[in-house]
C-alpha cells in the first residue's frame, strides 16, 4: 500500500457531476469501503440518485464540497472541466481529478495554483448504465496520471476497485484516448460494415448479428491465449490468395467504399500473418500487390 498521510477509508471523496461515470465509480468506490463524503451537480434530481444507496452522502454546492473533501473527483463533461475547476477556491493538500481520457490534467491548473495535487483517473470502460458499469469495473484498467501523494492514492483506489493501473506519461491523453476507440466505438464501426454486407442479400441486423457475436467472442478469446499476431483468422493469415482475390471481386460489385474499408483493413492484416509465421516475405508481398491493385 502506498504511503499517504490519510488512511485511505478515511479520505472524505467528493464528486463533482452525478453523471453515468460519477454515479458508477461513486458505487463502486462505496462497495469498496471508501468514503464517499459529498456530491455536486447542475440537477438535484440527479445528485439525489447519485447519494441514495450510499450512506452518509451529503448534497452540496460545489464550493461546500471542495471544502469538505480531501479528493474531489470532478465528473462533468470534457467541454465543462475547465470551468467547474476555474470556479472553485482549493486548498493546498487536497486531491482534485479528472476523469476524462482525452483532456490534460493541465486544465486544472487554477487547482494546481491553489495549491492541490492534480491529476487524471480515466476508467478504460463503457459507461452507460451507471448500475451495469459498476458491476463491470473490477477487472477494468484505470489510466492514472499524477505525482507524489496523489499518485499513491490513486493507485491505492485503483487496487482496491479491483482494477489494474496504467500510468500515462503527460501530452499523450489525446493520442492514448483516440488509441481506445479501435477496442470501443471502432467495433461498432467494423461490425456495422458487416451488416451491411449482410443486408445486400437482403438480411436484417437482428439477423446479421446473433451470428457475428460469437465470432467475435471467438476472436477475443483466440487473442487472449495466443496474442494479436498468432491469434489473428482469417484467409490471410492462411496465405489463402484465391479468397482475397474472391472477396475483393464480390465488394467491387456493391460499391467503392466498401472495398476501400476492405482493402485497407486486409492490407493491415497481411503483417500480423507475416509476424505469426504464416505466411512468408513472397505471399505477404503478393497478398500486398493484389490488394494495391484492387480498384475503388
Ligand atoms: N460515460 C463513459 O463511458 C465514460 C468513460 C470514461 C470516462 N468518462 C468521462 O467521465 C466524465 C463524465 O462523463 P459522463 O459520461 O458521466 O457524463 P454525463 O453522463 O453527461 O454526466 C455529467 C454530469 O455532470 C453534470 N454537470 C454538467 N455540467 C456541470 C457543472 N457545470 N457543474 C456540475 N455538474 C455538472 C451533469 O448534470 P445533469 O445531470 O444536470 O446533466 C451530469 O450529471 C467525462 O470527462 C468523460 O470523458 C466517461
Amino acid at each position: 500500500m502506498p504511503h499517504t498521510s490519510i488512511p485511505l477509508s478515511q479520505l472524505k471523496i467528493g464528486f463533482i457531476g452525478a453523471g453515468r461515470l460519477g454515479r458508477a465509480l461513486a458505487w463502486s468506490l462505496d462497495t469498496a469501503g471508501c468514503r464517499v463524503h459529498a456530491v455536486a451537480s447542475r440537477g438535484a434530481e440527479r445528485a439525489a440518485e447519485f447519494a441514495a444507496p450510499i450512506a452518509h452522502c451529503a448534497q452540496y454546492p460545489t464550493q461546500q464540497l471542495a471544502d469538505e473533501c480531501d479528493l474531489v473527483f470532478i465528473t462533468t463533461p470534457d467541454a465543462t472541466i475547465q470551468a467547474v475547476a476555474d470556479g472553485i477556491r482549493w486548498r493546498a493538500g487536497q486531491g482534485v481529478v479528472h476523469c476524462s481520457g482525452a483532456t490534460e490534467v493541465a486544465v486544472l491548473a487554477k487547482a494546481a495554483a491553489d495549491g492541490a495535487m492534480t491529476g487524471g483517473f480515466h476508467p478504460m470502460q463503457t459507461f452507460a448504465d451507471p448500475a451495469a458499469a459498476a458491476r463491470s469495473l473490477p477487472g477494468s484498467t484505470i489510466t492514472i496520471e499524477a505525482q507524489g501523494e496523489l499518485n499513491g492514492i490513486l493507485l491505492a483506489l485503483v487496487e482496491r476497485l479491483g482494477c489494474a493501473a496504467n500510468q500515462l506519461p503527460a501530452g499523450a491523453r489525446a493520442r492514448y484516448h483516440a488509441a481506445a476507440g479501435y477496442a470501443s466505438q471502432y467495433i461498432n464501426v467494423v461490425l456495422g460494415e458487416a451488416v451491411r454486407i449482410w443486408q445486400s442479400w437482403g438480411a436484417t441486423e437482428s439477423q446479421a448479428l446473433p451470428a457475428l457475436l460469437p465470432m467475435v467472442r471467438g476472436t477475443l478469446a483466440s487473442i487472449e491465449a495466443a496474442g494479436l499476431a498468432k491469434g489473428m483468422p482469417g484467409p490471410v493469415s492462411r496465405g489463402d490468395v484465391g479468397t482475397v482475390e474472391k472477396h475483393l471481386a464480390a465488394l467491387g460489385e456493391l460499391d467503392d467504399d466498401t472495398l476501400r474499408l476492405y482493402r485497407d483493413l486486409c492490407l493491415r492484416s497481411v503483417s500480423l500473418a507475416f509476424a505469426a509465421g504464416g505466411i512468408d516475405a513472397d505471399k505477404a508481398a503478393r497478398i500486398e500487390g493484389i490488394l494495391r491493385e484492387a480498384k475503388s
